[in-house]
């Protein structure tokens, strides 16, 4: 398999995962549903949303719920083989930057960060090290 085909095979796996994750999103402030899913070393799929609440710095992104659900299930921190993050009511999602410090940290700098919004032409497929060039990393 080609890396580019590689590259379709993970995405193609992860969007539907993502979709139903986006579905399951708390977002009853911004009214922005986010889902995103990871790919474990192992093939099994992570999910995660948005969870807002009423203090609105306490939101977390669904980047970040799949990331910490991932490690809090045993998974190992760079181990991932990809993730997609889906958001339907932009053309296309750009995680912010508290996730993309994570990413960093939990990602291997080359994993695929598949980006994907209502218009399916603009899905991006992202490395950790092109959303966060220049990162403070791990000491
Ligand atoms: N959000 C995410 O979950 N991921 C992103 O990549 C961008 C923003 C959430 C946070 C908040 O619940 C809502 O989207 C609006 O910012």
């Amino acid at each position: 398999m080609s890396r580019s085909n590689e590259l379709q095979a993970l995405f193609e796996r992860l969007l539907p995962e993502a979709i139903a994750a986006s579905q399951k999103a708390w977002c009853p402030h911004s009214d922005f549903p986010v889902g995103a899913a990871l790919l474990t070393a192992e093939g099994e799929v992570i999910q995660g949303c948005n969870v807002e609440n009423v203090s609105y710095g306490l939101t977390n992104c669904a980047e970040r719920t799949a990331l910490f659900t991932a490690i809090c299930q045993g998974e190992k921190p760079k181990s991932f083989q990809a993730m997609v993050v889906y958001a339907p009511k932009v053309a296309l999602i750009s995680p912010c930057g508290a996730c993309r410090q994570v990413m960093v940290e939990l990602l291997a700098k080359d994993c695929p960060v598949f980006c994907v919004g209502h218009d399916a032409s603009a899905t991006r497929d992202w490395t950790v090290e092109q959303l966060l060039p220049g990162a403070f990393d791990a000491f």
